[in-house]
């Protein structure tokens, strides 16, 4: 019988935990937990609280984990309804009498659970006889052991009309019943009333989360139009309200705290036999809220691991939104992306079970996964495109309905907001100049590659202007350093111009050079540009440039100004690199990356020139 919700808050309110688990357990009080030695497992020192605020027990050793009622049947080794009644009796509540109506569902159901339980066990002798010669090779294809397909109790369901229906029929089960199971469809009028619903089918039970067999999915062997099909929902079968292998999952899962969800029987199978026991399945829906909230039962992070296709892809996406309304405190998602082409099943088949571990740990958490999600397919260049962008940033957000994690969810992408908006619209003037404008579907893919214009920093026109006062002061330098200078993008026409007249000079005889120099500088107007370098007070710190200094003295000093200009140059194509990487993948670890070089650049810009 279904016992009334209030009937169980009103126990869990009445009992005091820690007094009905301190008649079993020695408790010491420590704060407002007690804590003591755990009766689940063998221990020396105590990993077992009880939280009476809270109301659950806790063990840190073991996992075991629970309420009081979960402690009663865990520690007592009681049914829930005799868990349930014993401490009723205990504090004084009454349970409500099953009506008759209750007495007869719990009839009803307890015959479609026999139905289903019946018909795996024929399944199971279908695939060990001759018939099931087909499928027992197909599981030996996909190599699936003979322990693994015990385990699951896999059959088979033959070709014939009604196998199944006749020997369901022979062990006493009635027409009503079989129609109500699930198993069997009616038949049109003039042919026996009933036919087997599964046919030349491999045969997956599900259980519920009791190991009670529920309901059925069937793969296509032969030629049939749907691949699965699954049993018709039964008062014991509510496909949304199923994960298949939860009652085997859910075990080690919360000892280890971890669940991962994957989208076929055949995922769940594969990893098992690969070694994860805390593998669950929807049946071929996308994640419901149900399902989501019986994964947070398990553990509090969920691990998401579709296909690597678009359909993959497109079930995540949906689960992520499904998950998003119930989020609450400690209790998220984790997305682990497959390489497209790969399920759980071919991973761990063709890569091992390292692969597809490493996979999971590098799950990414739902807040990077839609921050993600949200900004690739999306536009941002221009200030009406970034207000709209925001915008949906924002109705994601109120999604939420924990007020406590959408503030902070709130928090974390007004954050990033602002990191890609201060990118795309800088609101100081230097080296993000060459900002990336366009991004996603109405942009162009940014070009990658050396930023067109000079200017890396502000510091850097400095270092350009004193390559040219040196040169033209000593314009002997010009022999061996024509090539340094022709590789340098000098910002500014009179400065471009000034480089020109330079490189003239240079193919000039050394003995003309001087005067080459002079005519260059006249005939393109420069002779102001040159009279204002030389009196430009920031470039007359830099002694070695003075047209007094010997050439040697002063062709060390441009050295170490091209070498300056190379590093600045090659950081600042870096740096713009990152910047395009940003704009379209504004990950974490890109935006680690663009900090890293603007730091740098700062840093070997802010070195005394020469
Ligand atoms: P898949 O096509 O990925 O199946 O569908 P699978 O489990 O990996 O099986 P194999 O490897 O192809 O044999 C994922 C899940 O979607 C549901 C089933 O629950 C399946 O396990 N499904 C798929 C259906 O319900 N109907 C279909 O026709 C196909
Ligand atoms: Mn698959």
């Amino acid at each position: 019988m279904t016992i009334p919700q209030y009937i169980l808050d009103d126990i869990r309110n009445r009992v005091n935990l820690a007094g009905y688990i301190g008649r079993y357990v020695k408790l010491a009080k420590r704060g407002h937990e007690h804590s003591g030695l755990c009766p689940f497992h063998n221990e020396k020192t105590p990993s077992f609280t009880v939280s009476e605020p809270k109301g659950f027990y806790h063990c840190f050793g073991c996992g075991a984990h629970g309420d009081i009622i979960a402690f009663a049947m865990n520690h007592q080794k009681l049914a829930f309804p005799e868990a349930v009644e014993q401490l009723a009796q205990e504090a004084g509540v009454e349970i409500p009498k099953p009506t008759p109506e209750d007495q007869q569902r719990e009839d009803t159901n307890a015959r479609l659970v026999a139905a289903n339980a019946t018909a795996a066990r024929w399944f199971t002798s279908q695939l060990e006889s001759d018939s099931g010669k087909a499928a027992r090779d197909y599981l030996a294809k996909r190599g699936i052991t003979s322990e693994t397909t015990q385990r699951f109790g896999l059959g088979y369901a033959p070709t014939d009309r009604d196998q199944l229906t006749n020997y369901l029929q022979q062990e006493g089960f009635t027409q009503e019943e079989l129609i109500a199971s699930g198993l069997c469809g009616e038949a049109d009028a003039g042919e026996p009333a009933l036919y087997d619903r599964f046919r030349d089918r491999l045969m997956f039970p599900i259980r519920d989360r009791r190991g009670r067999p529920s309901a059925f999915g069937g793969r296509a062997l032969g030629e049939a139009k749907a691949k699965y099909l699954n049993s018709s929902e039964t008062p014991i079968f509510k496909k949304g309200a199923t994960l298949y292998n939860l009652d085997q999952a859910q075990k080690t899962g919360r000892q280890h705290e971890e669940v991962i969800a994957v989208e076929g029987y055949m995922d769940v199978i594969a990893l098992t036999q690969a070694g994860f026991d805390q593998v669950v399945a929807p049946l071929g829906t996308a994640l419901t809220e149900t399902q989501i909230a019986m994964l947070w039962q398990i553990a509090p992070e969920p691990i998401l691991c579709f296909d690597g296709d678009t359909a993959g892809r497109r079930a995540a996406t949906r689960a992520v939104q499904r998950a998003l309304p119930g989020l609450y405190a400690g209790h998220s998602l984790k997305i682990a992306t497959l390489p497209p082409d790969h399920d759980p099943d071919s991973l761990v088949q063709s890569q091992g079970n390292e692969a597809l571990r490493s996979l999971i740990e590098s799950a990414q958490p739902l807040t990077d996964w839609l921050w993600q999600a949200l900004v690739e397919p999306s536009d941002y260049s221009t200030p009406e495109r970034a207000a709209d962008f925001r915008r949906a940033v924002n109705d994601q957000i109120q999604e939420i309905r924990d007020p406590g994690v959408r503030s902070l969810y709130q928090r974390d992408y007004n954050g990033r907001l602002a990191k890609i908006f201060e990118m795309q619209f800088p609101s100081r003037s230097g080296p993000t100049s060459n900002r990336p404008r366009r991004n996603g579907k109405h942009g162009k893919k940014p070009t990658v590659g050396p930023s067109p214009q000079g200017p890396v920093s502000s510091a850097a026109p400095t270092l350009e202007r004193l390559v040219l006062l040196v040169l033209v002061n000593h314009p002997a330098l010009l022999t061996t350093c024509h090539e340094a200078l022709a590789a340098i993008t000098f910002p500014g026409k009179e400065a471009k111009e000034l480089q020109s007249a330079l490189l003239e000079t240079a193919s000039a005889e050394e003995a003309m050079q001087s005067e080459t120099l002079a005519n260059e500088v006249e005939r393109r107007g420069l002779a102001s540009f040159v009279e204002r370098l030389k009196s430009d007070r920031l470039l007359k710190v830099h002694s070695f440039a003075e047209e007094a200094k010997e050439t040697e003295i002063a062709g060390h000093g441009i050295q170490h100004l091209f070498d300056r200009l190379r590093t600045l140059r090659s950081l600042s194509d870096d740096l713009e690199e990152a910047k395009q990487l940003l704009a379209s993948h504004p990950t974490d670890e890109n935006w680690r990356r663009f900090r890293a070089l603007t730091e740098e650049l700062r840093r070997v810009s802010a070195l005394p020139a020469g």
